[in-house]
């Protein structure tokens, strides 16, 4: 189905990371087994009890300093390489295992692990340094604020770049879901606008996902294991 000249677009969500070793959300030992995300991903909870909230994103901010990208990675860059600026990949992951196996036109739509954000001035900053990894909270560079944030969207935020990559899916030839269960909206309602939109529609994932009848051709199994293959495919046609 897919021919150069196509537009591409691919959502992304936990499964694609889930075999270099970060847990995904809803899966029987997933994080939300463990944590009530009315506790650590919501505005309320972060005004409520910050402290929790800081360290449980501390925590999943110094994993990342522990995994690798793994082959479903590496294959949605070479898919890029060959489909250039007819290509957008849309990452509901806050990791950064798409830029690192060197993914270059993304838009991460629930914000970035590696960044802290500002509630009192907007400024935006790379901490990954060790002091910036600690359960201590980190104070803005920019201006006197003591404590920033997590640069995450947490439940009942905006998404970063949702008209875009709606406007990317809405221009889609063909658009590829791989690893996510298809609860959370706004993500959740893109393969629905690409269906209706005329787009050829095929998922990747572990169990079918809750929005599975949209897709034209789905493919039950490891992302990892999988998507090399179906991309070799995919750039030989
Ligand atoms: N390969 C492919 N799919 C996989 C793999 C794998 N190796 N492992 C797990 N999966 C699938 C599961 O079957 C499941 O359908 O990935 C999906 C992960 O679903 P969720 O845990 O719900 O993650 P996701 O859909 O990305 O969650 C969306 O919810 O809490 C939030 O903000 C968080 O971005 C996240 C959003």
């Amino acid at each position: 189905m897919l021919k150069k000249g196509m537009k591409v677009a691919v959502l992304t969500g936990a499964g694609i990371s889930a075999e270099s070793g970060i847990r995904t959300f809803r899966a029987e030992d997933g994080l939300w087994e463990e944590h009530r995300l009315e506790d650590v991903a919501t505005p309320q909870a972060w005004n409520a009890n910050p402290e929790m909230v800081w360290r449980f994103y501390q925590a999943r901010r110094r994993q990342l300093l522990e995994v690798e990208v793994n082959p479903a990675h590496d294959a949605l860059a070479e898919l890029e390489e060959g489909f250039g600026e007819d290509f957008t990949l849309i990452t509901q992951n806050v990791d950064d295992l798409h830029e690192r196996a060197g993914s270059k036109r993304f838009i991460q739509m629930h914000g970035e692990l590696r960044k802290l954000r500002c509630e009192e001035c907007g400024h935006v900053c790379e901490a990954m340094e060790p002091e910036q990894l600690k359960d201590d909270y980190v104070p803005c560079s920019n201006c006197s604020n003591q404590r920033l944030r997590p640069h995450i969207v947490w439940f009942d935020e905006e998404p970063f770049g949702r008209w875009t990559c709606e406007a990317a899916v809405h221009d889609c030839d063909v658009f590829i879901v791989v690893g996510t269960s298809g609860h959370v909206y706004p993500a959740n309602n893109l393969l629905p606008i690409a269906r209706h939109t005329g787009s050829y529609c095929i998922g990747v994932n572990l169990d079918p996902p809750l929005n599975v009848d949209f897709f034209h051709e789905f493919h039950q199994g490891k992302a990892g294991e999988l998507l090399p293959g179906l991309v070799k495919e995919w750039l030989e046609s």
